[in-house]
């Protein structure tokens, strides 16, 4: 299982890569906003400042909602590196772009999933990852990994080859449970990939260790 960080902020990305664990970077306009980055010649630069931190996909989120802009805003993204990935919302125009870019070779990213219906049109229609929100669909009392579940085998049925890109993660259980149930990538706040390595055992184990070896040699 691949793991992205989902931020637009510049020393968390940082922080991940150095872990030497990163395999790319998820970002959206409100996650760009919450970093103060506004304006679409600031917001193009920011991609590239990620793009030289990371390597590897880096989404970035079309803002057109109509079929001829997102291709528009799409040529523009990839020219900015080679790590650029298409982030398309899930709406009928967005279902025709991915499948245009898809045909020209260029890597999409489907988001807004919260349905195994539109995971099956994002995959007919070549998505390189789709991204269902299992917070945002936890929020609502249903079951987010009931759904990612869903969609990785669904997709292993059929042979589609697009990537279950597990977003909206909230906690380090999420991470865990994607990797149970057949996400291929989880996309989380890097205090959810942190939140990976405690336990209190751990903590207990290391202070009792060291405790010893300076009582050895004291
Ligand atoms: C990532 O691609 C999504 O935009 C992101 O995970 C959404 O997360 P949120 O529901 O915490 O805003």
């Amino acid at each position: 299982m691949k793991f992205f960080i989902d931020t637009a902020n510049l020393d968390q990305i940082k922080e991940a890569n150095d872990l030497g664990i990163l395999d790319g970077v998820t970002t959206n306009p409100s996650l760009m906003a919450k970093e103060g980055i506004t304006g679409t010649q600031n917001i193009l630069e920011h991609y590239v400042k990620i793009c030289n931190i990371v390597d590897g996909d880096v989404s970035a989120e079309v803002v057109s909602t109509d079929f001829e802009g997102m291709m528009r805003e799409a040529h523009e993204l990839v020219k900015l590196h080679d790590n650029i990935v298409v982030k398309i919302p899930m709406i009928k125009d967005g279902i025709k772009a991915i499948k245009a870019l898809t045909d020209e070779g260029i890597k999409t990213n489907c988001t807004l999933v919260f349905s195994a219906g539109q995971a099956i049109l994002a995959a007919k229609a070549g998505a390189t990852y789709l991204s269902p929100f299992i917070g945002r669909v936890d929020d609502i009392t249903w079951d987010g990994l009931d759904l990612v579940a869903q969609i990785a085998h669904i997709y292993d049925m059929n042979g589609f080859t697009t990537e279950v890109l597990a977003a909206s993660i909230r906690n380090p259980l999420h991470i865990v449970k994607c990797a149970e149930i057949g996400a291929d990538v989880v996309t989380c706040p890097l205090n959810s990939i942190l939140g990976l390595l405690k336990h209190p055992l751990t903590d207990i184990g290391l202070e009792k260790f060291l405790a010893d070896y300076r009582k050895g040699n004291a």
